[in-house]
Formats: structure tokens, sequence, C-alpha cells
């Protein structure tokens, strides 16, 4: 029969590599515990609608990568999540986290997100980010607080030399002021730019800007910048923000042509990048988004945040050539010599687990030798040896792989030995 396979753009990960996502999600859970923010789950799919209006009608996400179904037996439809900040501000709104004491409200998730991209290295269809949304706050010191929460984690895990890409993309006052000189500039080499920007022009003329093409970039070079269009409330938050990143030594650099491809952002918005990673070079991105609250039905109430997906971190790390410190191996073999002594073991294995110790016997009639040899290739410390005198004396032969050390324990005190031997 034909072999099935995996959807293109997603990945199986597995046992070997699983380890790596483990170490990453505890150090992204134990930095959010650090730094008080909470974990939110919210649903794999939403209302289409939400994408609609939360990320931006004429962004890439909403025009072509959405996985939308029609919701059987209804009008509306549904989409796989693209990514998490919709779901996490319409969750906000309608649990009326608001109205709680704990304020502002700091939320993280860890999941994944489904976007129908061309896939390439670190560009997947199926992905897992790591992201943070801090709601109820305009200060900028949590503006730098969540990119440093982002940058402590690469940190902690190795990845060093990070850049980090800043800019304020104004209100939406300051915007409209910018786009006139922004058009005008625009229209005059309209017909030059790609197929993309000249649709992007009259919808989102800002994202003209932020276009990968260098032909648009060299039109584009001497583009009004929208910082020099920001009011002075907008410029004194943004000289705030870098403050504070000056204040935890976060390096930066201000890109006036960055801007995101949601739309929802409003003054800070900012990348993580890594020169080496390849095609694809951006592990992190956020920004806030003063306006997404009141979007979704929500009083008006500011946010940010952002998200990083664990693939790129991963293949961030793997091109520094940096390894996690993951743990391998298991704690016990119990190795015997006859079925009588399978039953013994069998059950000092579940004594084992249950004391915490982690313990594994054969399961596929090996002989002795190859009962060691499996305990070797499962890196166990620690081997139990019952052979047929042991079984006749209730002990058993506990053997330390990698100095050699035998002794003899009676099999009821096995569990508190190797409890103790293992440390
Ligand atoms: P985004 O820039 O679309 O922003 O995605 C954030 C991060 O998700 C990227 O920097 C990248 O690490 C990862 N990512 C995106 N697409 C893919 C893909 N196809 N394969 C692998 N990784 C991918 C957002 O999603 C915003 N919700 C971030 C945010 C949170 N802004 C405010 N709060």
């Amino acid at each position: 029969m034909k072999k099935i396979q995996i959807p293109r753009g997603t990945q199986d990960i597995l046992p070997g590599t699983v380890e790596l996502w483990q170490y990453v999600e505890s150090k992204a859970r134990d930095l959010c515990r650090r730094f008080n923010y909470q974990e939110i789950r919210t649903p794999l799919f939403e209302s289409t609608e939400l994408f609609q209006r939360g990320v931006g009608e004429t962004t890439d996400i909403v025009e072509k990568e959405m996985y939308s179904v029609a919701n059987p037996r209804s009008t509306d439809a549904l989409t796989l999540r693209p990514e998490g900040t919709a779901g996490a501000v319409r969750s906000y709104v309608e649990n009326k986290m608001y109205g709680s004491p704990n304020q502002p409200t700091k939320l993280y998730y860890l999941g994944p997100m489904f976007r129908h991209e061309r896939p390439q290295a670190g560009r997947y269809r199926q992905f897992v980010q790591f992201g943070v949304e801090a709601i109820g706050s305009s200060d900028p010191a949590i503006d730098a607080e969540v990119i440093g929460l982002a940058i402590r984690l690469y940190q902690e895990l190795g990845l060093t030399g990070l850049s980090v890409e800043l800019n304020s993309v104004g209100t939406l006052e300051d915007r409209a002021r910018h786009r006139e000189v922004l058009l005008a500039h625009l229209n005059a080499v309209r017909s030059e730019l790609c197929e993309d920007c000249q649709s992007r022009i009259d919808r989102n003329p800002l994202r003209v800007l932020d276009c990968k093409n260098e032909k648009c970039r060299t039109l584009t070079k001497d583009a009004p910048s929208i910082l020099d269009y920001l009011s002075e409330e907008t410029a004194a938050h943004f000289e705030a923000v870098k403050g504070y990143l000056d204040a935890l030594e976060i390096p930066y650099y201000v890109n006036p042509r960055l801007v995101r491809g949601l739309d929802y952002y409003t003054q800070t918005a900012f990348e993580i990048k890594m020169a080496e990673i390849g095609a694809v070079e951006t592990l992190c991105g956020g920004g806030r988004y003063n306006g997404l609250v009141a979007e979704l039905g929500g009083d008006d109430m500011p946010g940010i945040g952002f998200a990083l997906s664990i693939e790129r971190l991963l293949l961030a790390l793997e091109k520094k050539g940096i390894q996690l410190p993951t743990e391998t191996g298991i704690d016990c073999y119990l190795v015997v010599q006859t079925p009588e002594a399978k039953r013994t073991a069998f059950v000092l294995a579940d004594q084992l687990r249950q004391a915490g110790v982690s313990a594994e016997i054969d399961y596929l009639d090996r002989k002795m030798k190859a009962q060691l040899k499996q305990a070797d290739r499962l890196e166990a410390r620690f081997t139990a040896i019952i052979g047929e005198a042991e079984l006749a004396n209730g002990t058993v032969v506990v053997k330390e792989m990698a100095t050699g050390e035998q002794e003899e324990v009676k099999q009821s005190e096995l569990v508190a030995a190797l409890v103790a031997k293992r440390g």
C-alpha cells in the first residue's frame, strides 16, 4: 500500500530532538514565571472574523495564508490561528481580564500556529510560537521589559550577539500626517514598484517601505521617515523606550523602515534578527497594539507583545553550533536471566518508577547479554541484575556502568539503594 506522507511545511519532532524543544519550552516558562507572565491557552481555531479584524484585511496573513473552513451548520467560518495575539486579546475582552486587580494583564502562550506559506528553512506551515502580551499599560518601561524578556531567553540559551531593530510606527494620527507626504513620494515612482507594493500603496503605504525587493528599496530610499512625523508625545514615548533599553544594556538599532506585517501595530515595533540564519533571519517580532483591544470590542486599552518561533530559535542555535544541555539516558535497566526473575524485575521496575527513578526492562525476550547491550544503548547509569542465584536469595546485583562498581543488595532494598546512589 502507498505510504502516506506528512503534509508539506510540517514536521514530526521525534525523540532525540523533542528534548531540545522541551528544554527551550521549560526555559521560556521559567522566564515567564520570573517576569510574572501567566500562561493562557486559547483555541487552535477561532472565528475567521477575529483575524480579519484583528490582524488586518490587507495583510499577507489574511489575504493569502489562512487555513479556513466553513463552520458546519453555521454561516460563519473558522480559521486555524495564524498567530496568538488576536486570540489572547479576544480572550482578554471576553473574560473581562481588565477587571482583575492584577494589572497590567501579563500573559504568555506556547503553541502551534498555522500559515499557508512557502516552506523553506525556518519557515513552516505549522510552527510553534512562544509569545507574551502585556495589556493595560502604556508605560514605555513595559515595552523594554517585553523586548528584554525575548533577549534574556536567547541569552540564557547561549544565543548572543543578536540585533534588535527598533522603530516607532506612530499612532493613527501620526500615520495620517505621514501618509500624505509618503503617498506623494510613492506615487511618483508607482509604476516602477513591484506588484505587491503597487497594490499596497493605497491600502497601507507604510508597508511599501518594508518591501524586501532591492529595486523597491532603492526607489523608496529617500521616502519620508515616519520618525519625522511623530507627535511630541509619541516621540517622547519612543525616547523613553530607548532609555529603558539602554538601562538594561540591551543594544538596539533604530530602523525607520521597519514595518511589521500585521496591521495592529502602533508606536513601538521591533524585530530581533540574526545575520547568519540565511533566507529567514527574523527570530522574533512584536510591538505595541494600542487600538486592538477596542477593535475587538473591548475598552480602549493599550497592549504590547512579541512572538518567536521555537523552530527558528533551534535553527539559530544549530547555526551557531550551540548544544543545549539536555538530559539523556535512564537511571536503571533491570537485567534478568529467567521468566521467574522477569516477574520480580517487572514489579521492581514499577517500584523504582514510583520512587522517581527511571527504569526499564526487556520486552523482547532478549538473552542476558543482549539485555546488557540494550542497557548500554539506553545509556543506563545502573543495571540491576537478577540471575538464578539472586532470584533464589531474594537479592539483586546493582552495577554502576561508568565505574563498573558492583554491589549485591536485597530486592526489598533496591529502591532505597538506587535513590541513594543516584544522588
Ligand atoms: P510575526 O512577525 O508574524 O508576529 O511572527 C512572529 C515570529 O513567529 C517570527 O519572528 C518568527 O520567529 C515566527 N514565525 C512566523 N511565521 C513563521 C513560519 N511560517 N515558520 C516558522 N516561524 C514563523 C506575530 O505573529 C505577532 N502575533 C507577534 C506579536 C505578539 N506582536 C505583538 N504581540
